[in-house]
């Protein structure tokens, strides 16, 4: 169903042709916004790179209309490429294969290889279908986030990371929240670089084998893995200090903190407990001492709301966010990287 935001026929050929003009669009997928520019414009594609602050040798995504023709992108179709694309697509799956000459070098940072997707959300498809009438039909798109921040999720996360200035396609919260599975097809044997919402067990139904993890791959004859900028241990990190805890010791730890006189954010699968009033927060006009998001139970819905949550939790700029680790079981696979990932690269204000 469409949301009263969501952009109407115009807007959308509005946004195709600024793409086919090299310039750059904010779009939504169903796994968080992206930062798109036409792929087959290397001028275009460099400004993602300088917008972002990304190195230049960190290749991007490159996202396809449904039912286009890969063979125009990538090498070979193999069995693999024609199964998974047939399972998932549209859908949060990226795969990594050989690309042809038409993807230009800018796009993968002087790799052999690409990263194609094909995404689900409704205004993705539109935009790449009304571009494909005017241009290349393929869009670069990272995510929509300056290098190294927290995944936007909303338009207005976009606002907040760009400005007001950038061209951004409304099309409401994003459904997945976390960015897409990565599988490495262009080796030996196919390598999971990135766990997101389509899962290692789901790939393994279709594929009829687990996909190798990187450290299985790193060593192997299927070669060292390639550079993947998600793949940095400090990434989709908050500029406030986060520090995973476990519920047993949450409560504890919250209490240390705010009897120092700090102020504390929280993100726990708990309710708010009734702390002891503490006269952190004197002098600091409108600030609570204690910010407390009660999180969702289920791993999917968790995932959807997460990185909201995080800026949330960063906007309220306390000394700490403590977020209570979710399960270590396979369901919460992806969303335990990013934590991971989130409580490493914090704290750089
Ligand atoms: O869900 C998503 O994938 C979102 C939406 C916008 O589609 N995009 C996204 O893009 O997360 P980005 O640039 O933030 O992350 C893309 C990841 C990076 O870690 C990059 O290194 C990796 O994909 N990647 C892209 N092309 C690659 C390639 N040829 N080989 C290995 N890794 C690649
Ligand atoms: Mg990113």
């Amino acid at each position: 169903m469409r949301s009263g935001t969501t952009p109407g026929k115009d807007a959308i050929q509005r946004a195709a042709q600024a793409l086919a003009a090299g310039e750059l669009v904010a779009l939504p997928t169903e796994t968080v916004y992206g930062l798109g520019a036409d792929a087959g414009n290397a001028d275009a594609v460099r400004k993602i790179f300088a917008t972002k602050g990304r190195p230049a040798d960190h290749p991007l995504i490159v996202h396809v209309a449904k039912g286009a023709d890969l063979s125009a992108w990538a090498q070979t179709i193999s069995p693999e490429l024609k199964a998974l694309t047939k399972a998932f697509w549209p859908g949060p799956l990226t795969l990594i294969v050989k690309k042809t000459a038409r993807i230009p070098e800018v796009v993968t940072g002087g790799q052999d290889t690409v990263g194609l997707r094909c995404p689900a959300h409704p205004v993705a498809q539109e935009l790449l279908a009304a571009f494909a009438k005017l241009g290349s039909g393929i869009i670069a798109a990272p995510s929509a986030n300056r290098f190294g921040h927290v995944s936007p999720t909303t338009a207005q996360h976009v606002r907040d990371e760009f400005g007001a200035d950038l061209t951004v396609l409304d099309g409401g919260p994003c459904a997945v929240g976390i960015e897409s599975t990565i599988l490495d097809l262009s080796r030996a044997e196919p390598v999971l670089l990135r766990p997101g919402a389509i899962s290692r067990q789901a790939l393994a139904e279709v594929l009829g084998r687990a996909p190798l993890t990187q450290d299985e791959a790193v060593g192997s004859s299927t070669g060292a893995a390639p550079r993947v900028s998600g793949s940095l241990a400090a990434h989709y990190a908050p500029m406030t200090p986060l520090r995973l805890v476990t519920g047993l010791d949450l409560e504890t730890e919250v209490e240390k903190l705010l009897a120092d006189g700090k102020r504390v954010a929280v993100l726990a699968f708990a309710a708010k407990p009734r702390l002891r009033p503490s006269p952190v927060g004197v002098g600091i006009r409108n600030a609570r001492p204690l910010v407390w998001i009660t999180a969702e139970a289920g791993a999917a819905e968790y995932a959807r709301d997460l990185y909201a949550h995080l800026r949330t939790l960063d906007a309220a700029a306390t000394a700490t966010i403590l977020v209570e680790a979710p399960p270590l079981s396979a369901p919460w696979e992806a969303v335990n990287d990013r934590l991971g990932r989130a409580a490493t690269g914090s704290g750089r204000r």
